[in-house]
This record gives structure tokens, sequence and C-alpha cells, in this order.
């Protein structure tokens, strides 16, 4: 037996995409293995949506060079965004590359390293017609833990001003019907309880159905709402402007469906949404959490925001700030803006970066305060809770409540994946604390 190695970055569909990797190169004799210096073959699952996740890729490169230099039988390869967007490039800068390959071509995986395995370079980054996850069906029924991601939408056809997404990524896929169905049955069989389906506008899925229709993404969740077994349904990441009045219906009436929701705004500056070519405003944005508060009153909102987008002003900023106030987030993850080479925004008057870290700061102080005030405000409610790991104290267990927080619970009645009505006695700075009701 081989053994591989693989070490993702970035978002959950290159953690979906590593399990995927790792099964088709199954096929050729490896197992996965923990510690990169008992491996065959290192993979890095890389990003490219921020300068800084691309830049880890080569500093890693430049330490795994020390590793190859005493085993030269080592093959290493680079996957994900960075391979896609750089190609050729990376084994110019680091001629040890073995392998590179793009996000679309994992089911060519098997190929590509045989072809290394003769000492020859293997580079594809095609975007092939053919559906490479129909060819990446898992082989072996291993058993898996309590929660699973499932991608059923890939892709982007927006065109946001300062993102590499639609580029590395291409244009908007959505899997079919049958396919996620079925995908999402097994998974149940091998004791997932959890699903969490993952695109980069998954909101914006059509896939295929059994019927000839495309079916949207909330019929796509009221179908799997019926699957015994599975307990909890969530999806991620939405466009405000695919958020259409069936999924916000279902957050409302469909029973597995949980009250998280990620809707990245970016900006609450109506100036800067437009020349981010968001084709959403502020205030659209804002009446649309309302309707969704309206379907589900206890929805926990998360978000995306950029801060220092090229021309952004104190007054853009404050819009943020305002619009932030506003909605209450219960959860959020910002960004200064990062210049990504072949992006409209990167030809664009960029703000002084250290203007741009005071707003950053300013922008995660307020968010941390929300979060922590919807947190502490969970203590004396009785949530559900899925859990999923022993916690770090002896007997303790850690689960997702229903909004995503992290609970800590010491009762032996605590299984892993079980999922148990808690409720909520402490708040702490990352988690809350509680106990089976
Ligand atoms: N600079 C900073 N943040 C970015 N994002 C995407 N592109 C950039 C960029 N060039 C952020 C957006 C997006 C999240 C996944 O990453 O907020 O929603
Ligand atoms: Fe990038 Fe915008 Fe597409 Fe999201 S919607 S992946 S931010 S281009």
């Amino acid at each position: 037996m081989k053994k591989l190695y693989i070490r993702t970055y970035g978002c959950q569909m290159n953690v979906y995409d590593s399990e995927r990797m790792a099964e088709a190169l199954g096929g050729r004799g490896y197992v996965t293995t923990d510690s990169p210096e008992d491996a065959d073959m290192i993979l890095l699952n890389t990003c490219h949506i921020r300068e800084k996740a691309a830049e880890k890729v080569y500093s890693e490169l430049g330490r795994l060079k020390a590793l190859k230099a005493g085993k030269p039988d080592l093959k290493i390869g680079v996957a994900g965004c960075v391979a896609q967007a750089e190609g050729e490039e990376i084994m110019r800068r680091q001629p040890m590359v073995d392998l590179v390959v793009g996000p679309q071509s994992y089911h060519r995986l098997p190929e590509l390293e045989a072809k290394a395995g003769q000492g020859e370079k293997a580079l594809d980054t095609d975007f092939p017609v053919e559906d490479k996850f129909e060819i990446l069906k898992s082989r072996p029924k291993a058993k898996r833990g309590p929660t699973a991601f499932l991608t059923v939408q890939e892709g982007c056809d927006k065109f946001c001003a300062f993102c590499v997404v639609p580029y590395t990524r291409g244009a908007e896929v959505s899997r079919p019907v049958t396919r996620v169905l079925d995908e999402a049955r097994d998974l149940v069989e091998r004791g997932v309880r959890e699903i969490t389906l993952l695109g980069q506008n998954v909101n914006a899925y059509h896939g295929a159905g059994p019927d000839g229709a495309d079916w949207s993404l909330a019929r796509l969740i009221r179908e799997l709402d019926r699957i015994d077994g599975l307990a909890r349904i969530r999806f991620t990441t939405s466009h405000p402007n695919d958020m259409s009045d069936d999924l916000i219906a279902a957050h409302g009436d469909c029973a597995k469906l949980m009250p998280y929701l990620h809707l990245p705004v970016q900006s609450g500056s109506d100036r800067i949404l437009k020349r981010m070519n968001r084709s959403h405003d502020r205030d659209s944005y804002l009446r649309l959490i309302e309707r969704i508060r309206a379907a589900r009153p206890d929805i926990l909102i998360s978000g995306d925001f950029i801060v220092g987008f090229p021309e952004e002003t104190d007054r853009d900023f404050e819009d943020t700030m305002d619009l932030i106030r506003e909605v209450r987030y219960g959860q959020a993850f910002s960004f200064k803006y990062s210049t990504r080479p072949g992006t409209p925004a990167a030809e664009r008057a960029q703000v002084d970066p250290d203007v741009a870290s005071e707003r950053l700061a300013r922008l995660q102080a307020l968010i941390t305060e929300q979060q922590r005030a919807i947190q502490d405000a969970m203590v004396g409610r009785e949530v559900g809770v899925l859990f999923e790991k022993p916690g770090r104290m002896a007997g303790q267990m850690v689960g997702k409540s229903d909004h995503l927080h992290a609970v800590h619970v010491t009762d032996p009645r605590a299984e892993i994946g079980s999922i148990a009505r808690v409720r909520i006695t402490q708040s702490g700075p990352n988690s809350l604390a509680g106990e089976i009701v």
C-alpha cells in the first residue's frame, strides 16, 4: 500500500474534493496518512481566493522540497484553485512538483498519478465536459462521522469585480437530482446525520430532475427532508439574488432545514456594491433578511465582508457598519480586499492598507460584539445538539446546535451521532455549555 497525504486549504468545497481525490487514488493502491513524512504522494489542495492563501502554497512547497531531497521517489502534486489559475507556472517556479491538477479534472487523477510514477510531469487544468462527480463515485462503503459535505453545484456566473472564482471554478453547473439523492442516501447508510449541501452559488442550484424538469434547491431540500435517518440539512454559500420565495418558505416549513443562513453581502454601501458588480443593493438585502426572518424568526444570519475595496471611502465603510448594526449577525467572515490578477477591480485605485486594516479591526470588533450577544441570549434556551466528538475534559462531548454553535455537554447519554435537547447554561468566548433535558 502506498501512502497519500492531502493538505486542504480554503473552503468546504475543497474539503469535499479532497475526500473524492483520496477515493480516486484509492483505486491506484493509496491509503491516506496524517503524516507527510510517511507519504509516497503529497497533494496540496489549494485556494486562490486571496493573495495570502495563494502564497501559502509556495511556502509549503519550499518546505516540501527538503523532504523530497531526502526521498526522491516522493511525488508532489498541486490541486485546487491555485493549480487552475497558475497551471504550468507552478512547475516553473518549483520544478520538483510532479503533478498539477485543476478542480474540474480530479477524475483524471489516476492517469496523472501513473504518468508521474514514470517520472513524467503531469498536468491537467481543462474544463472537461464529462461529469467528474459521476466518475469520482465513492467505492468503499466506509463508516462516516455524523456530518458530511455534499457538493451539488459548482462554479459561478456572477463575476463580482474582486473574485477569482468564476475563473478558477468555471461556469455554474448543477449536479442532477438523482445523483445528489443517491449520494445523500449512501452517506446516511454510512452513519451521516447532517448533510451540508455545497456550492459556490448553492442557492442558484437548478439540477435536472428525474421528471425532466429543473429542480430548485428548495425542491431538492424537500426531497432530502424525506430521507429516513437524515436529521439535519444545511447549505452554503448563497447569493442574495438567488434567494427565491420557495427557498425562503422552506426555512419556515422544512423540519430538517436548520435555522442558519450564510448570506454574504460584502458591503453596505450602494456605491461600492455597484462597483463590486454585486447586482443587489443595500435595501434589497435588508428587505430580504426581513422576509427570511418572517419565515423563520430564530434564524441565525451569517455573512462575508470585504473592507478596503478600491475607492472605498470612510462614508462607504460607515454604511457597512450601519448595515451590520441593522442585520445583527450571529457569525461573519471579514477580509481586507486582496488584489487578484485578472479581475476587474485589480486595475482600480487601491485603498491605503493601513486604513483598510483599521476598518477591518473596527468591523471585526462590532461583529464579535453581535456574535457574543446572540450567543449569550441562548442561555436558558433549549436547543437541539448533534454530538460530533469528545471534548477536552474527561467525559465531555462537543456538538453543534441547530444554530451551528459549538456546545459542550458532560453526560454519558451524549453519544457521537446522537441528537439531544440541551438546555444552555453557559456562554463562553467560542462555545456554549449545557445539560441534556
Ligand atoms: N479579497 C478579499 N476577500 C475576497 N473574497 C473573495 N474575493 C476576495 C478578494 N479579492 C471574500 C468574499 C467572499 C469570500 C469567500 O471571500 O467575502 O464571499
Ligand atoms: Fe465570487 Fe461573487 Fe461568484 Fe461569490 S458570487 S463566487 S463572490 S464572483
